[in-house]
């Protein structure tokens, strides 16, 4: 099993966060904390407030009150350490450039030309679209647009990855591709993942931990260690005595989030 340096220091620290649109609360005070190295979902039912929760802590959106503190700084704006991977590929790359130009596009002033040639060539070929990068995204399926918008998540090394729903667009054959792809690329590129999703199995397989919401409002109702041996096997993984337990676990306490929710 792989062990994971420096796994007690916290990362990011989300305290009492609450967010409101208008009069009505979507969350409800939310708290947890990822430590470095971590890969931690979070499952919660569609319309819970998983994409505001992920906005606020991202610092794309001010929470009504609480806060985040990532790197033991509190986030007011996006941190430069931070990359987001949202659900909607379509619309976060830019189609009027090529993967490349879009992969490069945040390291733009961060170092020579070269030096950005070099970090682009490297982040497509750890997403596999090596020699794909003078294509445009309209020319690329949506599994390999998700591919290169991953690619230009990590390619300005963020030591925290945030991915809310990646997947969920895409096939089911793609999306167990792109799961392990970026369990491998947490390995190779060192990184934090905070994951959101709203698929139970996708979820268990991932995490070192997952955090179950309520429904809305929305708070953390259970922090569950998955236990589950690294590294992780479609096949195996999923046919583990644990991985049925876990996943039994989550699915009554979201089957209850539903019932509960108040809107
Ligand atoms: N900008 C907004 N203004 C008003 N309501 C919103 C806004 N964004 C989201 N909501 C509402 O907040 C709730 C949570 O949304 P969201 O965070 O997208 O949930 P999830 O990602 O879990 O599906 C939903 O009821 C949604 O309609
Ligand atoms: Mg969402």
């Amino acid at each position: 099993m792989k062990v994971l340096t420096n796994s007690n220091e916290s990362l990011l620290t989300v305290e009492g966060l609450r967010k409101s649109y208008g009069d009505v609360a979507i969350l409800d005070g939310i708290n947890f904390e990822v430590n470095r190295g971590e890969f931690v979902c979070i499952v919660g039912p569609s319309g819970s407030g998983k994409t505001t929760l992920l906005r606020s802590i991202a610092g794309l959106q001010a929470p009504t009150s609480g806060r985040t503190v990532f790197e033991g700084q509190e986030v007011t704006e996006p941190p430069a350490k931070l990359a987001v991977v949202f659900q909607d590929y379509s619309r976060s790359l830019l189609p009027w450039m090529s993967v490349a130009e879009n992969v490069a596009l945040p390291l733009k002033g961060t170092g020579s030309r070269a030096d950005i040639g070099g970090r682009v060539e490297r982040a497509l070929v750890s997403v596999g679209l090596s020699g794909k990068g003078k294509l445009y995204p309209w020319q690329m399926s949506g599994g390999m647009q998700q591919r290169a918008a991953i690619a230009r998540g990590l390619a300005y090394n963020p030591d925290v990855l945030l991915m809310d729903e990646p997947f969920a667009a895409v096939d089911a054959q793609t999306r167990v591709e792109l799961e392990d792809l970026v369990l491998r690329l947490r390995d190779e590129y060192n990184t934090t993942v905070l994951f959101v999703t709203h698929d139970i199995d996708e979820a268990v397989y991932l995490a070192d931990r997952v955090l179950v919401l309520s429904g809305a409002p929305t708070s953390v109702t259970e922090n569950i260690v998955t236990e589950l041996p690294n590294p992780r096997n479609q096949l195996e993984t999923k046919r583990l005595e644990r991985f049925g337990e876990v996943r039994e676990r989550v699915f009554t306490l979201i089957q209850s989030a539903k019932s509960h929710a108040s809107i």
